[in-house]
């Protein structure tokens, strides 16, 4: 009985670490339901200009950078210590494959057991949804590889 129960206290920590690895890289981020899917950007494309980009990137540098990266490469300070880590928005295809009510939906509601909050009129940060659309807009201006 022991020697069980030292291989439990030995071995349990070492299972758990390894089922939280498994179930972080088998994470799938949540598709938005259809409505949203559905949306498009109220903005338009000749808007986004220098001075739109300048503004927007406050609000991105404010609240994004620390996870995602200036670069949008999901490589942020805060990047290190988080399980399932932020997506990396610069990879190749990356934008293009995400419609903007995807998007839009994870920004204003976050993604749930992750460290993606909700950055939306509802949460603690309480973005305008014209925000939300603007960072949509900087992340497809910034970011398409
Ligand atoms: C504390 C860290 C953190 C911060 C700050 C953060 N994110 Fe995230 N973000 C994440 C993580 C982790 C994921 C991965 C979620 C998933 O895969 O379910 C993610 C995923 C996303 C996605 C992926 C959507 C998809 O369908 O692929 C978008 C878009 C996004 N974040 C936008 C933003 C924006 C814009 C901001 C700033 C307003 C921001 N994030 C701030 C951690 C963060």
């Amino acid at each position: 009985m022991k020697h069980l129960r030292m291989i439990t206290l030995v071995l349990g920590p070492v299972f758990l670490l390894s089922a939280m690895t498994v179930m972080a890289q088998d994470h799938q981020t949540p598709i938005a339901p259809q409505e949203y899917l559905d949306m498009e950007s109220p903005i338009d494309d000749d808007d986004v200009d220098e001075d739109f980009l300048k503004t927007t990137k406050r609000v991105y540098k404010s609240k994004c950078k620390k996870c995602h990266g200036m670069s949008g490469d999901g490589e942020g300070s805060a990047a290190a210590d988080i399980e399932i880590k932020p997506t990396a928005f610069n990879a190749t295809g990356y934008m293009e494959s995400k419609s903007d009510g995807q998007l839009f939906w994870i920004i204003e509601y976050g993604s749930e057991g992750t460290e993606m909050e909700g950055f939306g009129p509802e949460s603690d940060a309480g973005l305008s949804e014209e925000k939300l659309w603007e960072l949509v807009s900087y992340m497809r201006a910034n970011f398409t590889n």
